[in-house]
């Protein structure tokens, strides 16, 4: 049988807890269809602090070896000075995106039936947020001058190149292309008229080539009111680093909170390992209690298994997953039952 040699970061805060009951589910979805071997690596703040490594080189060439990542959330107490600056989420998690070039940051959202959302009238919600994973204000072009005086400059340059916009396009096309229906470019062209004419430019060009696919196209405020009043026009949106990390929690929101939220950071060329990730963080707040939702880590291994060419096993989860949130009642449980309830659909004990 087939091994998928998978790598996993489990993080900190949250992220052990949800990441142990994906693992479980992995576990149980592929049975004798695929032997799991899994390795674990302790990145994170905590490990940061206790060793004062957050990623080497070294560890960056480790990874690559494996066929796939999950990560469970990484990120520390806010108030650590030694933490300041968000070291970890550059030093670790965006160095990941930019080292393994995670073009895509692929961010489905669904609202399943019986899931309740905060919108009285959500209608069939089921879009894919394209979100570009290597390039925006991310990169961290930029600096500060003079600072601490009165005359302080603060600059995060936005990166927008015609090679990172165009491959990115071509992604959210190809997928509107499978999915049937059409793409949404959600920029701010009135304003960052340099980046937006560029996006619009690609975007433009690559409809030419997917003339069944429509498009059209909003401003990133506009589209923050469609997304609560009418997320149903929506099917695959296009947008750029920093627009798709504020859109994608909106999405998580309205299609029944953070904690059903998942994420796939891919690079669609195989030259790297793809990272599969919920959405949401390290949850510091209900860290170590048992009570986050596993649910976005578990559909995150959905999207792991789609990107390994496991597609059967990858609705098997998905059902499974839907039939538990359709069984979902008002007492709660813990992060490790929902997780083994959930395996237990797949055959698990
Ligand atoms: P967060 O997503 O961790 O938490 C926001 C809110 O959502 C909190 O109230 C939290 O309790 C709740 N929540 C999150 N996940 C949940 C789950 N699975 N079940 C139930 N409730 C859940 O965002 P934040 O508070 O802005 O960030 C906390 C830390 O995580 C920061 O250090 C941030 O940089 C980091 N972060 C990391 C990632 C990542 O590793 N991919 C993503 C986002 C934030
Ligand atoms: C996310 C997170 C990250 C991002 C942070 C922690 C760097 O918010 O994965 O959505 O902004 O991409
Ligand atoms: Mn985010």
């Amino acid at each position: 049988t087939r091994t998928i040699d998978l790598a996993v970061i489990a993080g900190d805060g949250i992220g052990p807890e949800v990441t142990s009951e994906a693992v479980k589910v992995l576990d149980a979805v592929l049975a004798d269809e695929a032997q799991l071997a899994v390795t674990e690596y302790p990145f994170s703040a905590a490990h940061y602090l206790e060793t004062g490594v957050i990623l080497g080189d070294d560890d960056l060439a480790a990874l690559a070896q494996h066929d796939a990542i999950l990560l469970g959330a990484v990120g520390g107490d806010p108030r650590d000075p030694r933490l300041a600056g968000g070291i970890i989420e550059r030093g670790l998690l965006l160095k990941l995106r930019f080292a393994f070039d995670h073009y895509v940051n692929l961010r489905p959202t669904v609202l399943y039936p019986t899931v309740p959302s905060p919108l009285a009238n959500p209608g069939e919600v089921d879009f894919v947020v394209v979100r570009e994973g290597t390039e925006g204000p991310y990169v961290g072009n930029g600096g500060s001058i003079r600072v601490g005086t009165p005359h302080e400059v603060a600059n995060e340059v936005s990166v927008n190149t015609a090679f990172g916009i165009e491959r990115v396009v071509r992604y959210a096309f190809d997928l509107a292309e499978k999915r049937g229906k059409k793409v949404t470019l959600v920029h701010k062209t009135n304003v960052l008229t340099n980046a937006g004419k560029l996006w619009s430019r690609l975007v433009e060009a690559e409809a030419a080539n997917h003339p069944d696919v429509a498009w059209d196209y909003l401003h990133v405020d506009a589209a923050t009111i469609f997304l609560v009043t009418d997320p149903a026009r929506f099917d695959v949106i296009v947008t750029d680093n920093l627009f798709g990390d504020i859109l994608t929690d909106l999405a998580g929101a309205i299609s029944g909170g953070i904690g059903l939220a998942a994420s796939g950071n891919i690079n669609p060329d195989g030259a790297f390992p793809s990272m599969f990730e919920p959405v949401h963080g390290s949850a510091p707040d209900i860290a170590g209690q048992q009570k986050a939702d596993p649910t976005a880590a578990i559909l995150s291994t959905a999207l792991l298994l789609d990107h390994l060419e496991l597609p059967d096993a990858a609705r098997r989860v998905e059902a499974a997953v839907a039939a538990d949130l359709a069984e979902r009642g008002a007492a709660p449980r813990t992060t490790a039952e929902i997780g083994t309830a959930i395996a237990a659909r797949l055959g698990a004990q």
